[in-house]
């Protein structure tokens, strides 16, 4: 099924792909604050932050079911070790996201008060990510430099066409991009990390400001992906 070769199990391939949709969703999720804040026109995108958010993280739950329990040929259990910095931080990051959704539901929302859901929402959120870049940089950094140093070799059954980017350097490319445009905004707009359950509002100075960053440094992720996808092509 799936044309899997006998060296790799069925869902290796499938997994990825549904990892990297789930991981492109949480960081729109992730993203959306500071492009309504920015830019006006995108305004009706809030209504649908909840919405992408959940389907984000199912996506992302079904990759941690496959990664643990489908893929013995090239995860055995014996080596993903849950109390590792790796495995232990992808676990955390999927207990957040279970916890997400429970308070997602409407009767939660109306039972905690606003601003306290708010607060949770928002750490919570900001953890998945803090624990998914942990998760992955510890386990593909070394992989990802060999390839780009010296490129992925001859074309295998596994892996038939090493002279394209891998899908995960691709996603946490993306990833990456808006947390560091999250960072930059707590940082040096708003100048708090948003630790009270206070809202911080945003003058129209501050609004150019967060703008001029959101293009610039759009820009750069532009040029890297170039960089990235044409460096074995
Ligand atoms: C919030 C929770 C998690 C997120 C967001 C997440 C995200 C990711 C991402 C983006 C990749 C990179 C895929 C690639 O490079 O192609 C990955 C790989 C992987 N993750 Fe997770 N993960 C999470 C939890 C877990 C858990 C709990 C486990 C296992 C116990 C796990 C096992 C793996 C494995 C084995 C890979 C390598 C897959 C491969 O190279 O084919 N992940 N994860």
């Amino acid at each position: 099924m799936f044309d899997a070769p006998p060296t790799a199990d069925m869902l290796y391939v499938p997994n990825k792909a549904i990892v990297g949709a789930g991981m492109i969703l949480l960081a729109i999720t992730f993203l959306i604050g500071p492009v309504v804040r920015y830019f006006d026109r995108f305004d009706k995108w809030l209504g649908y932050r909840k919405e992408i958010g959940i389907v984000g993280g199912f996506l992302v739950f079904f990759h941690t079911i496959i990664s643990y329990f489908f893929l013995p040929l090239k995860f055995p259990q014996s080596k993903m070790a849950l109390d590792s910095l790796t495995f232990g931080a992808g676990l955390i990051g999927t207990l957040l996201l279970i916890f997400l959704f429970i308070i997602s539901f409407k009767k939660v929302i109306e039972w905690m008060e606003g601003s306290r859901w708010w607060f949770l929402q928002r750490w919570g959120l900001r953890l998945v990510i803090l624990f998914t870049l942990i998760h992955v940089y510890s386990m593909k950094w070394t992989g990802w430099m060999k390839w780009l140093k010296q490129g992925g070799g001859a074309p295998t059954a596994e892996l038939a066409n090493p002279q394209m980017a891998g899908l995960g350097i691709l996603v946490m490319l993306f990833v990456t991009w808006v947390t560091v445009v999250r960072l930059y905004e707590s940082l040096f707009l708003f100048k708090s990390l948003g630790l009270t359950p206070k809202e911080v509002s945003m003058d129209a100075k501050l609004k150019a400001h967060g703008r001029r960053f959101f293009i610039g440094s759009f820009w750069v992720l532009v040029i890297l992906y170039f960089f990235v996808i044409t460096r074995w092509m």
